[in-house]
């Protein structure tokens, strides 16, 4: 078969997670139990927020689109590695690969854009709250996350079209636990050097001006904060906290698997579980149980909610 270009390889192979069974089973637990605590969570808070009407501010909107993201970026590649772990060799399909390095590229720009529209929120409530209402809408908010989408598409594209044109002819061990834009073209059978540079420039200078970016407005907002009253401080600096562990989280595996020119299997490993695996499942701890406005939002769906929805489908009249 002929992917165009004078290719021929058809398939790639992915490195395995673990060789011992023993060791396979525990990460067969361990993915599970979080992807599935991925998906509980994260549709749990979407949920309460579409449904809860107090929680209709451009704060939850965000965080609810985050959700939906988080759970994206994670399906990705986490239901795969979980069906990979207990197979001999782990092929992927060149279109498999190439439409998984596409979606991991556009999930993860759109997370990027909404960490910081996030910020940007927390920034004009903390900094500038007598503007909060002027400037953080419904409309600006939707016009955030319409930027998002846009962003992360635009990332996504620009990187691959380049990549579905190249060929490969020659290995096609992607020496990673998924397909992921600077370990597959290290196998094109041309020279890579300036798309290599494209992929730095697009994911690695980005993630890392970003995560600069995020991490210096936190610092601004709290030194703010810290001007006015030291009550203030200790509150803010929970919430924002939060905000600082996701970023750091996220951003680190980004920095590294763009920048760092040596990759090491074990360090990539980690990587790959704290960017799909364990961030998907952070933010919903974190705004659940920190979070008292969420709280009582899902105290107040579970009791009038789901009776109300109950006595709606029964037919019954409400009491
Ligand atoms: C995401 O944002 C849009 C636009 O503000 C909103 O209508 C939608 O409900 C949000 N998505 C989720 C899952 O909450």
């Amino acid at each position: 078969m002929d992917q165009g270009n004078g290719s021929v390889v058809i398939e790639f192979v992915l490195l395995e997670l673990a060789q011992s069974l023993g060791m396979q089973f525990f990460l067969f637990l361990f993915f599970s139990l979080f992807y599935v605590g991925i998906i509980l969570a994260n549709i749990f808070i979407m949920f309460t927020v579409i449904f809860d009407y107090h929680l209709h501010s451009p704060m939850y909107i965000l965080l609810a689109n985050l959700s939906l993201v988080d759970l994206g970026l994670s399906s990705t590649t986490v239901p795969r590695m979980i069906s990979d772990l207990f197979s001999d060799c782990k092929i992927i399909s060149f279109h498999s690969c190439m439409i998984q390095m596409f979606f991991i590229h556009v999930m993860g720009g759109v997370e990027m854009v909404l960490l910081v529209a996030m910020a940007y929120d927390r920034y004009t409530a903390i900094c500038k709250p007598l503007h909060y209402l002027t400037v953080m809408n419904l409309k600006m908010c939707m016009l955030l996350i319409a930027a998002a989408w846009i962003i992360g598409m635009i990332h996504a594209v620009s990187q691959f079209v380049f990549v579905i044109n190249l060929p490969f002819c020659g290995p096609n061990n992607v020496g990673s636990f998924y397909c992921d834009f600077p370990r597959v073209i290290k196998l094109a059978c041309v020279d890579t050097y300036r798309l290599q540079f494209v992929v730095i420039a697009n994911s690695g200078f980005i993630s890392m001006g970003t995560f600069f970016f995020l991490i210096a407005s936190y610092i601004f907002i709290l030194v703010t904060v810290r001007q006015h009253s030291s009550k203030d401080l200790s509150k803010a600096f929970f919430t924002l906290s939060a905000h600082i562990t996701v970023v750091v989280l996220f951003f680190t595996p980004c920095m590294f698997l763009y920048l760092w020119p040596f990759p090491t299997k074990s360090l990539d490993k980690f990587f790959a579980i704290v960017d799909f695996v364990v961030t998907p499942v952070l933010n919903p701890a974190i705004y659940t149980l920190r979070n008292r406005d969420m709280q009582v939002a899902m105290r107040r769906l579970s009791r009038q909610g789901v009776r109300r929805e109950l006595y709606r489908y029964s037919g019954l009249p409400e009491r």
